[in-house]
């Protein structure tokens, strides 16, 4: 892996709860792996009165929850720990950014980061504009020669349409778009980023990958958590905001693009921004019948009682956001025509599971249907993204004796099977590809935009055509059995779950 040169990270929300769980983690890993340079520095920027010492403090004690295996005196830590520095910062004041400018003249001169920033918008979405004009005010987004700037901006990016198309005009008049880095996390999982590897470093499956030998494409990610502490941000966003328009419509695009004519970000982009163009909008008349959302409700998991969504914290009683959404779309276009591609997701299912279902087309024709009263099971390729990643394939086996009855049997691989390899978290990559300039894994303004254009119908028909049901879900169960309705075909439904040792539901392991 390419080295970043010397730099300054600046993470405002930097005593916030990502910081915390996640970019500072991500960079101690990179740093213990030595993938960061000798020189560098940590600066957080936040409204806790912390100082360079206990804030340093707290960022160990969090890296040592999150990585139980260092030890509290680990030398790696205290190394590093000594590059984080924290300052007091209000958004909304001028004086925090000349204040900032100050300090990173101080730490750059001190450090010699060669003026190199990477600036982290940990922030709530509405002060990205603020701080991005806070920047340019102290001329903090320009570039001297030989040195970079660059920021990233967590998502949400934008609340619609119009409200992404303002954040992309407004941050694009500061930094030039390789300047913007707009994070997906499920870009950066090692599982997502295999799609590409194995759709286009493997001669035998890209010339199946179409139409002609595709039936259709399964998308399922399901959470058992419910909305934990931010029912006051999913209240105002919901399934579709928080996973569709983003992570799960970008996992579709890894899937359905065509091959770049280069590794390179912009030859990857553009493919996927084609798949973004592809989406055929779904009509007012029929969002009824291509998308189902749903609202889990009070039910009992475990023998122990769990609220349902109206009443977790900061959540309106009367709320109609959807905690769960299915949808059936289709791509127009030469490779994808007339396949449906079907994705659901939801909070507070039976487990934790994220994978893709490649269905392949049956046979033409039944040759053993003298032994085998149904035309055999489709073939399947699962790709589990999370967690037991893994890749497996179904096909029919004959059981050996007499007669040619066909058996569905697995072909299996498993990333657990890679002794000695850790999946880096998402987070790792995609910081260090940053800092390395690579936006490979980055959402561009073309496709958040385009998709925001395939989103925006749906919400628009929700809030305005009130016949549109919400289905309540009791809490615990795969969502609203109406989903199964998309599929207009009693063959075929999502991936059956299966049970595990004590009857529950689950998903079927790999
Ligand atoms: C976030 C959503 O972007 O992704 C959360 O805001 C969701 O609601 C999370 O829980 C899921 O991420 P992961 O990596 O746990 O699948």
């Amino acid at each position: 892996m390419k080295k970043p040169v010397s730099f300054i990270f600046v993470v405002f929300g930097g005593s916030g709860d990502l910081a915390k769980r996640k970019l500072l983690p991500a960079l101690f890993h990179l740093f213990k792996n030595d993938l960061l340079p000798e020189n560098f520095a940590i600066l957080g920027l936040g409204r806790k009165p912390y100082d360079d010492i206990s804030y340093r403090q707290k960022m160990a004690d969090s890296i040592k929850d999150i990585t139980p295996k260092i030890r509290t005196d680990d030398q790696s830590i205290r190394n590093f720990i000594k590059r984080i520095f924290y300052s007091y910062f209000d958004m909304n004041d001028d004086l925090s950014y000349k204040e900032l400018k100050t300090n990173i003249q101080k730490l750059n001169a001190d450090i010699k980061t060669s003026q190199n920033i990477l600036f982290y918008l940990a922030t709530p979405p509405e002060f990205f504009k603020m701080v991005a004009s806070g920047l340019q005010a102290e001329k903090l987004n320009l570039e001297p020669s030989n040195s970079w700037k660059r920021i990233i901006v967590e998502k949400p990016f934008g609340h619609n349409l119009s409200s992404a198309h303002e954040l992309n005009t407004h941050l694009q008049k500061i930094f030039n778009e390789d300047q913007i880095f707009r994070i997906d996390h499920y870009l950066g999982k090692e599982t997502v980023q295999n799609i590409m590897a194995f759709r286009f470093a493997n001669g035998i499956f890209e010339p199946l990958w179409n139409r002609n030998y595709i039936s259709h494409v399964e998308i399922t990610s399901a959470e058992s958590i419910g909305v934990e502490d931010r029912g006051g941000y999913y209240d105002t966003s919901g399934a579709l905001r928080d996973m569709v328009q983003n992570h799960l419509l970008q996992l579709a695009a890894t899937i359905a693009m065509e091959p770049p004519s280069t590794f390179e970000a912009k030859a990857v982009r553009d493919e996927k921004y084609k798949f973004f163009q592809a989406l055929r909008k779904i009509e007012s008349k029929q969002i009824n019948k291509q998308v189902i959302r749903g609202q889990y409700i009070e039910s009992m998991i475990r023998g122990k009682k769990v609220a349902g969504y109206r009443d977790e914290i900061n959540v309106n009683p009367e709320s109609q956001t959807e905690t769960f959404v299915a949808l059936k779309f289709f791509v127009d276009n030469w490779r994808w025509a007339d396949v449906p591609f079907f994705i659901r997701t939801g909070k507070r299912l039976p487990t934790r599971v994220t994978e893709m279902v490649i269905h392949f087309k049956k046979t033409p024709y039944h040759l053993f249907k003298a032994y085998n009263k149904n035309h055999l099971a489709e073939n399947q390729l699962i790709l589990r993204i999370q967690p037991n990643e893994g890749i497996l394939l179904k096909f029919g086996m004959k059981v050996p004796g007499a007669g040619f009855q066909i058996k569905n049997v697995d072909m299996d691989f498993h990333y657990s099977d890679l002794i000695d390899i850790k999946i880096p978290e998402a987070y790792e990559r995609l910081i260090l590809d940053a800092l390395n300039g690579d936006n490979t894994l980055f959402a561009r303004t073309d496709s958040v935009e385009a998709s925001w254009q395939f989103v925006e119908p749906i919400l628009d028909a929700w809030k305005n055509d009130s016949s549109i049901k919400l289905f309540g879900y009791p809490a615990g169960s795969w969502g609203p059995k109406e989903a199964s309705l998309l599929f207009d075909n009693p063959e075929r439904d999502w991936r059956s779950p299966c049970k595990n040792l004590t009857g529950e539901d689950t998903y079927c392991e790999l």
